[in-house]
């Protein structure tokens, strides 16, 4: 039953790679400067400088004058101003003042939003709406492009299952499908239809590949993992976002199969180039070309460089090997010249693909000031904030409020507005964050709302517990604030506990045992252990950093004005043991069937379920749905044809509400061994009380692909599960097969 209804990923692309496309208008152009340029003109288009006033995300302190770089033609990228004054002041001198009057394309890390700051985007990806992701892409890419900046290094693509690694707040979760829909919707919303207007900017997906699964979530840690592990539950994400149409892609930090990924020729340039039809450029990461030497696969800089060169990295982030070394490695023989070009070329082509050269100051800079945070970009802001919480416990219908009820707003995180805005956070001024406080206050009245701190992130406050425990008394409910800090989560924030701090924990238990009604408010960039906190808790909403709309938010969800909507996109694990914990795990020859079960020689911890705590898919809201058999237009699906799924989902309880529908498949026999389930399509539907609706979803075939024993990438015909439900622990099924 293996043999039949293959398709070949190669063969899929083979119109993108094989043939040689066509000469374009922007190659023609490209071509011609090239001609013009001086060997070390066009090695400087391949160095890219971080300014002095940008942010500094790495250990160098070398740097060259920004000035003098750009007046030689030593730089084509300057990464890392906020100033929209000094980006025309440089490009004026870029333009002005350079033999050639190439352009400058000023990159910036906008990551979840530019002034106006969207929840961080594990939250984002919360949401699974498509529609305000594409949005908030769009905003993101409006208020930069009004900085200048024309180059965005997002949308971070690695899928992650173990949340001790800080950068889980960049993406979209543990899981392939999910994140690459989200993936490509921020392409779309970053570089809209056309790529010269002057609201659209350039995308870069990163970090390729793999940075996700750094060994024990240290990050910048090895990565080890099989080619079929990486082709099936990684390279789609990326391929995703590459096939929406994003111009750069950033090579990662890691090592890939004992290569570093910015050495490595077969991810960078069989793959990545070859297989995917990638035909933009690649920049390095943050100083990755001479870290080369750290791994101790180049000597010295120059042979960095030329590892990198050779394995097709047209820009250098910063590091400087480039452009020390790539001059002599050409005049010394060793590389050649038409290679630089080849290199150069996509730099080029996405400047003039930008605009850029028709007109440098095209995005307006200090004129367009005004655009940040208009109204628009704060609802949309609210309601993505609101999107992205995620109900994960509601005891005893705790939440909503109640009208009337006096409110403790309690906890580190109550009245803050830095720590609102999350890691990564592009131009954001704090100030103009919307606090939990603010929010209540203006939603509630300010005298049904109080405030204590009662402790600090990771200390105690002297007499905070006492004081929050007199406020609980005098309250009839209390909202705790717990969670970590900005600073926590991010590049280089890998922890090995994702337990709260003690003092944390103190506050909750002391709180706890007022008897009030207590309801955590997760301020986090990751999933935490909760074991305790969620038995003591009436409710937990989780918030993540819900960015410059926090306070508005958080009041539309806990008024009841919305129903929450947020579905987890990463398990939260019980303990720290279980990790890497993915709900699309192997079956095993000795599985787990029953996850009560205590039988020895099964795959299950003895101290611990296998289970997560609270699972992907999973999140509350104020009413409940119920959900019919699916049923499956064709059961026997022909090669190549999409599954055709319509699954009726009533709304049961009292309040209008918004569903995710989600679609789980199960690959039952295969020449290899296969998920026990996996996310296939997804569906958000909002049902009025008493509503039932039909859900009419398809299920694409190149979604079923995978790679064979053979190493084909397809479908292998024979029967497969249809799973239909609320969360990846949906029951309700439905057999179809693959002729
Ligand atoms: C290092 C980070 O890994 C990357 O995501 C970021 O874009 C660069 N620094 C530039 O800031």
């Amino acid at each position: 039953m293996r043999l039949r209804g293959k398709i070949c990923l190669a063969a899929l692309l083979a119109g993108l790679c094989g043939c040689a496309s066509p000469m374009t208008e922007n190659d023609r152009r490209a071509n011609a400067l090239l001609r013009q340029m001086t060997l070390s003109e066009k090695i400087g288009q391949m160095n890219q400088i971080a300014s002095s006033t940008g942010a500094i995300t790495g250990p160098m302190s070398e740097r060259l004058s920004c000035d003098e770089a750009v007046k030689k033609g030593w730089c084509g990228s300057i990464l890392g101003i906020k100033d929209p004054a000094e980006i025309e002041r440089l490009q004026h001198l870029a333009v002005d003042s350079s033999r050639l009057g190439i352009p400058i394309l000023f990159g910036h890390d906008i990551i979840h939003g530019c002034r106006t700051i969207f929840p961080e985007n594990i939250g984002i990806s919360c949401s699974w709406d498509l529609d305000a992701v594409e949005r908030f892409a769009r905003i993101a890419a409006s208020e930069a492009a009004a900085f200048g900046v024309a180059w965005t290094f997002s949308p971070m693509c690695d899928i992650c299952a173990d949340p001790r690694w800080g950068r889980v707040s960049e993406g979209s979760g543990e899981d392939t499908f999910l994140s690459a829909r989200i993936a490509e919707s921020m392409v779309r919303g970053y570089q809209g239809d056309e790529l010269a207007d002057s609201s659209t900017i350039l995308s870069c997906v990163k970090h390729f590949a793999a940075y996700g699964a750094p060994e024990a979530g240290r990050d910048y840690n090895t990565v080890d993992m099989s080619w079929s592990m990486f082709k099936d539950k990684y390279l789609p994400v990326y391929k995703a976002a590459i096939d929406a149409g994003a111009g750069t892609v950033m090579s990662s930090f890691n090592d890939f199969d004992a290569v570093p990924v910015t050495a490595n020729s077969r991810l960078l340039r069989s793959v990545l180039r070859d297989t995917l039809g990638f035909g933009g450029f690649v920049v390095s990461d943050w100083g990755a070309v001479r870290e080369l030497i750290a791994h101790g696969v180049a000597a010295d800089e120059r042979d960095a460089a030329l590892l990198a060169f050779r394995a097709g990295v047209n820009m250098d982030m910063v590091s400087g090997c480039y452009l020390k070394s790539l001059e002599s490695l050409v005049e010394s023989g060793v590389i050649r010249e038409k290679e630089i070009d080849d290199l150069v070329r996509p730099i080029l082509k996405a400047k003039f693909a930008l605009g850029l050269f028709d007109n440098p100051f095209r995005y307006g800079g200090e004129a367009r000031r005004h655009e940040m945070y208009s109204g628009d970009n704060m609802q949309a802001a609210r309601e993505l904030a609101r999107e992205s919480m995620v109900l994960l416990t509601n005891n005893n219908g705790v939440l909503p409020l109640r009208e009337g009820a006096r409110i403790a707003l309690i906890g580190p995180y109550a009245d803050d507005r830095n720590e609102m805005i999350g890691a990564w956070r592009g131009m954001a001024e704090p100030d103009s964050c919307r606090t939990f406080l603010e929010g209540l206050c203006d939603r509630f009245g300010q005298s049904q709302v109080s405030v204590a701190r009662g402790c600090d992130p990771r200390t105690d406050l002297p007499g905070g517990v006492a004081e929050a425990v007199a406020l609980a008394r005098r309250s009839d409910i209390v909202l705790l604030t717990l969670g970590l800090p900005n600073a926590e989560s991010g590049e280089a924030s890998s922890l090995s506990s994702l337990a709260l701090p003690p003092c944390q924990k103190k506050l909750l238990r002391a709180l706890h045992d007022t008897g009030k009604p207590v309801v955590i408010l997760l301020v986090t960039g990751r999933p935490l252990e909760l074991v305790e906190e969620s038995a003591l808790a009436q409710a937990v909403l989780v918030t993540w950093h819900p960015g410059t709309m926090a306070g508005p938010a958080l009041a539309d969800i806990v008024s009841g004005d919305c129903s929450p909507s947020g579905r987890l996109s990463m398990g939260f694990p019980r303990s720290e043991g279980q990790l890497p914990l993915r709900y699309n795990h192997k079956s095993t020859g000795r599985p787990l069937r029953d996850p009560a079960s205590t039988a020895k020689y099964v795959s299950r911890y003895m101290d611990v379920s296998n289970e997560p705590l609270f699972c992907f898919g999973h999140g509350l809201s104020y009413t409940e749905f119920v959900y019919d058999n699916p049923v499956i237009e064709n059961p026997v699906l022909s090669p190549g044809e999409d599954l055709r799924v319509s699954v009726r989902v009533s709304n049961t309880g009292t309040r209008e509400a918004t569903e995710t529908v989600q679609l789980y498949v199960r690959d039952v026999l295969s020449s290899v061994t296969r998920p026990v389930r996996e996310l296939k399509a997804f569906s958000r539907v909002t049902l009025r009380a008493d509503q039932s609706v039909e859900v009419k979803m398809t299920i694409r075939y190149e979604d079923l692909c995978f790679t064979e024993a053979s190493g084909r990438w397809g479908v292998e015909a024979g029967d497969f599960i249809l799973y239909a439900g609320h969360d990846c622990s949906a029951t309700l099924s439905a057999p179809f097969s693959v002729r």
